[in-house]
């Protein structure tokens, strides 16, 4: 059925020693040490698939094979030199729409010219040269999840690049209309599928639905859950190139879209899992608009003290441990790097500097890890949450810096919160909490107002996180 491809040993090992690597680049990838080796292990991996797949295909001259290279990597090289960290996220949506894309270009390819892939009935059969029905599934799943892809993550990457409102745009009936324009895309690969002889608009309806639909999804869903829907549209990528690879008769495809498929699907649900929101109610979208959920801002009448950054040092330079915890507001004030500062000031003083991460800190995931990588920090004192919540307790400062959501006992008490359920730093056990943000109105990521500003043992130090920390560096100087 498909061609010599997938019957040459050499070839199948060629892409198995392809897909190991991207096995060992993913185990890489789950710790900032190992972080680089993955990506190593990940770049060899697609080299192999890539030349393995050049050599043993007639698919283009060289020249042109070359020419497109060089036009795709300048520019891929181009803007991974230019990228800010904090534009990371659209950068990823930017990427899974080409990936999406690319899927169904292949997918359309098949179907104009299927003899060319090797997936017809063949010669002497009464339906010689027509599209064989597994190969329809393939193509009709492919050239789907390709479309809703590519509309979705154009979509995602406007609303995080800030050119659509991140607030999500309601449609009266949208849940009817979604449903119906889904179950009219797999009625008709389905028909596809069994009618050999179906008319060609069949196919291309399900492409054209699949885009609509793609769009459908995404603007419902606020700015703020954006990252589950990147992870999400990352998934799908996964399985639309998985798909492919079927068609293609190409494993290395079938190997790198599953891994794709899965990891971003596992990545979505630990995402969601973290945040204590169903994978659901994300999907069905309406949280989070431009400057958070929308709850009920602080409320300022309650007695709160606060702090100045001489304060600050005066109390940090006196402690045997101080935990630092880091979230958005870190991310947007950009002040990892003097916050680094200010932990070797403190260290100078024999102070003992940990950092505590939450899953969900900041925007996208692994947010903090890569800005406090990018600070140089080193890993062995950076502490997922799991490891150092039990230390607050024996702590003499909880040193937080733009986080908020992350350290909200409501998560814990009041079942009426939106946060209910995710499990949170348990900081107000610090003996002292030194907690900065820029205004007492200020509200995090799920708009609610947060208790630990008002416990006696918080000294609120109301500044940009960048400029407050300077300040404390010079105090401890
Ligand atoms: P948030 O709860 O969003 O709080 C951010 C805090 O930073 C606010 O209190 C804000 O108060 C302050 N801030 C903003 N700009 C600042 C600046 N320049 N200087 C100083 N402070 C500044 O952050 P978090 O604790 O990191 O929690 C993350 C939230 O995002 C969670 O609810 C999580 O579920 C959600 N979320 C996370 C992800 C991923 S994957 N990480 C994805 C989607 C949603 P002011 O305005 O008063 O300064």
């Amino acid at each position: 059925m498909h061609e010599a491809v997938p019957l040459n040993p050499w070839v199948a090992l060629a892409y198995l020693i392809a897909g190991v690597c991207f096995i060992v680049a993913l185990r890489g990838l789950s710790s900032p040490a190992t972080s680089r080796r993955g990506n190593r292990f990940g770049m060899a991996g697609m080299l192999i698939a890539v030349v393995t797949t050049l050599v043993t295909h007639e698919i283009a001259s060289l020249p042109e094979i070359l020419g497109a290279i060089a036009i795709g990597g300048g520019f891929g090289w181009i803007v991974a030199r230019k990228i800010k960290m904090t534009d990371m996220p659209q950068l990823v949506a930017g990427f899974h729409s080409l990936v999406g894309l690319a899927a169904v270009l292949v997918g359309v390819a098949a179907y104009l010219n299927p003899e060319a892939f090797g997936i017809v009935f063949p010669a002497g059969s009464p339906d010689a040269g027509l599209i064989l029905p597994v190969s329809r599934i393939e193509l009709g799943l492919g050239v789907a999840i390709g479309a809703i892809t590519f509309s979705g993550s154009v979509i995602a990457f406007l609303k995080l690049n800030g050119n659509m409102g991140g607030a999500p745009i309601m449609l009266p009936g949208r849940h009817v209309i979604n449903l119906g324009t889904l179950a009219a895309i797999l009625g008709l690969i389905a028909f596809l599928t069994v009618e050999l002889r179906a008319p060609d608009w069949v196919f291309w309806t399900v492409l054209v639905l699949s885009f609509v639909i793609g769009f459908l999804l995404i603007i419902p869903i606020g700015g703020a859950d954006m990252p589950v829907v990147v992870s999400m549209l990352n998934s799908y990528s996964g399985w639309a190139a998985a798909a492919m690879g079927f068609t293609l008769g190409n494993t290395a495809m079938i190997i790198t879209g599953a891994l794709v498929g899965s990891s971003g699907a596992i990545l979505s649900y630990i995402m969601c899992r973290a945040m204590n929101r169903s994978f659901i109610s994300v999907i069905a979208g309406g949280f989070g608009g431009d400057s958070g959920g929308g709850a009920a801002a602080a409320a300022t009448d309650r007695p709160w003290k606060r702090g100045s950054a001489e304060d600050a040092a005066f109390l940090m330079s006196q402690a045997e441990q101080v935990i630092i915890v880091p979230g958005y507001g870190m991310a947007v004030a950009q002040a990892q790097h003097v916050l680094r500062e200010m932990a070797d000031k403190l260290k100078e003083h024999g102070v003992r500097v940990k950092y505590a991460i939450h899953p969900v800190a900041g925007r996208m995931p692994g947010h903090m890890n890569v800005l406090l990588a990018e600070a140089n920090v080193p890993y062995d004192e950076v502490f997922e949450l799991e490891d150092i919540n039990s230390e607050f307790s024996q702590t003499d400062v909880a040193f937080i810096i733009g986080a908020n959501d992350v350290v909200n006992p409501a998560a814990k008490t009041d079942k009426s919160s939106p946060i209910y359920g995710m499990p949170v730093f348990d900081v107000n056990k610090a003996k002292t909490v030194l907690f900065i943000k820029r205004s007492m109105g200020g509200v995090g990521y799920a708009g609610v107002d947060n208790d630990v500003f008002y416990q006696d043992n918080t000294m609120m130090l109301l500044a940009d996180a960048k400029k407050m920390v300077e300040e404390i560096v010079k105090s401890l100087d």
